[in-house]
């Protein structure tokens, strides 16, 4: 074969893979103010090359976040995070989504920091409804203070998925036939925070704050959106059925994206709501529909 023909046989053997395979779009980076505005403490904010790249900054005064200007309902929102490095024992990094009223549904990133050397905890949890107590906690498989990670949420009427660099640490599928809430009609924003958190961070808050390394930094880029935008109140979207997400292919994991979260469950998990009976006598519905 001439080789430009089997480039060409390259290409499509590529193409057909990328079909067949459900990994959410690749996330477009957008500059950080076309989506996103600073919720509080602003001054503990810092920019970097026209605004693709920001800073946020933990000081004994005060933490900082920011939040997207949009409410969206379903998507693939995504974000690239350096962690707080060498001493980040007490502080927690956050990215989020959540609705604004009281009965709220939360998707939930948190990254515990600790020691120097000692490894950050990736918590996770969902809300719906106003509920929570669905955390899971895992080790990462590499340094999230080393360099850049992307952090990403599949959402669609079928399925939540949480991907650490495209791999599935975590679903929670629609159960609401098995009376589980599912969020479906409370649009959500997207929030980041870097804040204090030594009471129960770390070691369960046995490890506090070094001030004296003060101020930490945590570094957020690409800041990915491709959701369906609505207002606050508005209990739908008129798109819902027709973009990329709802399409059968994210409706459920493909069997190596099932793999690969069974690898993370065996190798990673340090706690899974699923299995603390002491705290849940009667297992969540949920969590056989998730293979938890
Ligand atoms: C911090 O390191 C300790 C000791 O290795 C470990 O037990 C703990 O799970 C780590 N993470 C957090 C967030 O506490
Ligand atoms: C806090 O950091 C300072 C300066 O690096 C160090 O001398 C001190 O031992 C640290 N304290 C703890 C509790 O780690």
């Amino acid at each position: 074969m001439g080789s430009s023909l089997w480039t060409l046989c390259l290409i499509l053997a590529s193409l057909a893979s990328a079909a067949i395979s459900a990994t959410p779009r690749r996330p477009v980076a957008v500059p950080f103010g076309r989506n996103y505005v600073p919720t509080w403490a602003f001054d503990h904010i810092k920019y970097f090359n026209g605004g693709s790249d920001i800073q946020l900054l933990l000081d004994k005064y005060t933490g900082t976040g920011f939040q997207s200007k949009g409410s969206y309902l379903f998507g693939h929102f995504s974000m690239d995070i350096k962690m707080v490095p060498d001493d980040s024992a007490g502080t927690v990094t956050a990215f989020y989504l959540s609705s604004q009223n009281s009965e709220h549904d939360e998707i939930d990133f948190e990254f515990l920091g600790n020691r120097t050397g000692q490894p950050y905890i990736l918590q996770t949890n969902v809300f719906t409804g106003g509920k929570g107590d669905r955390e899971q906690r895992i080790f990462l498989w590499f340094d999230p203070t080393k360099a850049f990670h992307r952090y990403s949420v599949l959402w669609n009427l079928y399925q939540i998925v949480f991907f650490v660099d495209n791999i599935p640490i975590r679903v929670f599928k629609n159960s609401k036939d098995l009376g589980v809430k599912f969020p479906f009609d409370q649009p959500m924003k997207i929030y980041n925070s870097l804040w204090n958190a030594d009471d129960w961070a770390t070691r369960g808050g046995l490890e506090k704050t070094n001030w004296s390394k003060a101020p930490f930094l945590a570094s957020y880029k690409g800041f990915h959106i491709d959701g369906c935008e609505a207002s606050v109140n508005a209990k739908f979207c008129n798109t819902q059925g027709k973009r990329w997400w709802d399409q059968p292919e994210f409706r459920d994991l493909d069997a190596a994206q099932w793999r690969r979260l069974r690898w993370v469950r065996r190798k990673y998990t340090i706690y899974n709501y699923c299995n603390d009976r002491q705290r849940f006598p009667q297992r969540a519905p949920e969590c056989s529909r998730n293979r938890d």
